[in-house]
């Protein structure tokens, strides 16, 4: 939906005072606009409700959804923690000058380089997949002669009601370990036991993203307090640390509205709190990780109209300067987003159109069965809520050129480059 900054006053659209319109030439479409008002309201927002009387609490930003240099910065500036999956993500961290100490480093398949490079630049917390991941780790800390604290990742087995391709904690999902396998959970603990280097304090779960439900969190609460608690009691050891991982959804449309992270993460504040008090819980410390709800909705994609082409078969289709390339997700997961023509919105919209890409793909759909205004030529579509697993799921396909994005508030900030034409041959 629409970031806080836009405004619309006499069929003009600004962000943040700035003409949208201006911005689109300035810059050039496609554009991946972030909207910093926005943006610093949903990390403020989780910083103020994510607070406990009963356990120490930390925001984990899941960097997957955005990352860039500039993030980082603001991510770390702000204290939060910061979510990677990669050596691409650590090393972009460590070189925007992140806090490495607050990394949380995630992977169902890490390789050994990876796990090498957390362990010499002395990450915060590694989040451990299986065993044999475990098994490397004790290795190479061994080697290294260096501590490394670790979570292990559990599955608890819940059915969100997200696509299927977001769901991350089903039976035979491919990521943790689950929490009804006790022979391997077994051997877990005792691995781990006997690691000189290896320091375990506690257990993470992500039950998938896009959610929209409380109640899931609140079931996957109860399953994870419970299995911590079991745990402690089973082995004698003191589990303080839980990660109840991401996956807080937002509102794309106006006929799926999720609940605003004020609303959300207080219910879940006080399923924690519940839950921990109840059992008698040895829990302290908390983490949560949000990626899609805390840059989401502060990013819109500007794009330049070329023409609607009307088809034979009678559908129409509305022609924009990026696609599928910038944002895969509609191909992927049949996402939908709501827009606007820039400077068109007081207009009356009456054409039914599927906006859609220049990609060799008849998939290259960015959203179907819209209406749409009477446009031109050159009008500037602003497609919202793409500031998530847009810029970061960017491909070079059919050698489209990645975007720019900006960072609007008071001033405009290139936070990356529009890819040129000179790139396509960096890696030939
Ligand atoms: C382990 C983990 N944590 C957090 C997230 C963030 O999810 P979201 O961006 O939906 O909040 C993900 C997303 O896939 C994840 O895999």
């Amino acid at each position: 939906m629409k970031p806080i900054g836009l405004k619309n006053k006499d069929n003009i659209t600004y962000l943040n005072g700035h003409v949208l319109k201006d911005i689109a030439h300035t810059y050039k479409t496609p554009l991946y606009v972030l909207d910093e008002v926005q943006l610093l309201k949903n990390i403020n927002d989780y910083k103020t409700c994510f607070k406990s009387s009963m356990f120490n609490t930390n925001v984990v930003y899941a960097s997957k959804a955005l990352l860039t240099k500039e993030i980082a910065k603001i991510i770390n500036e702000h204290n939060l923690y910061m979510d990677s999956v990669s050596l691409g993500d650590l090393y972009v961290a460590k070189e925007s000058g992140f806090n490495m100490k607050h990394i949380v480093f995630h992977g169902n398949n890490k390789s050994i380089e990876e796990l090498e490079y957390a362990v010499q630049n002395d990450i915060g917390i590694l989040v451990v997949d299986n065993l044999v991941e475990l098994k490397r780790l004790v290795e190479i800390t061994n080697r290294f002669e260096k501590n490394i604290k670790i979570m292990i990742r559990l599955n608890p087995g819940i059915d969100v009601h997200t696509h299927v391709y977001v769901q991350t904690s089903k039976l035979c999902s491919k990521f943790g370990e689950s929490i009804y396998d006790d022979e391997i959970v077994d051997e877990l603990i005792k691995t781990v036991s006997k690691a000189k280097y290896v320091e375990l304090i506690g257990f993470h779960a992500h039950i998938g993203s896009s959610v929209m439900e409380h109640e899931a969190y609140q079931l996957e609460i109860e399953k994870m307090v419970e299995f911590q608690n079991k745990i402690n009691n089973k082995y004698h050891i003191c589990l303080e640390h839980l990660n109840i991982g991401g996956g807080f959804g937002i509102t794309y449309t106006k006929n799926n509205k999720a609940l605003p992270i004020d609303e959300m993460i207080p219910n879940v504040v006080a399923y924690l709190e519940s839950e921990i008090s109840k059992t008698k819980s040895l829990i302290k410390h908390v983490y949560i990780e949000p990626g899609r709800s805390i840059v989401g909705n502060a990013g819109i994609t500007l794009y330049t109209i070329s023409q609607i082409k009307p088809t034979y078969g009678k559908k129409n289709y509305l022609f924009i300067d990026g696609g599928m390339t910038d944002n895969i997700r509609p191909a992927l997961y049949q996402a939908t987003y709501e827009l606007d023509v820039i400077n068109k919105m007081n207009d009356k919209k009456e054409i039914l159109v599927d906006v859609v890409g220049k990609c060799c793909e008849s998939g290259d759909i960015i959203r179907t069965d819209v209406l749409v205004p009477n446009v031109e030529e050159n009008d500037i579509l602003m497609v919202y809520s793409t500031g998530a697993y847009n810029y970061s799921m960017f491909s070079n396909y059919n050698n489209m050129l990645k975007p720019a994005m900006i960072l609007v508030g008071k001033d405009i900030k290139v936070i990356s480059k529009r890819e040129e034409l000179k790139d396509l041959l960096r890696l030939f």
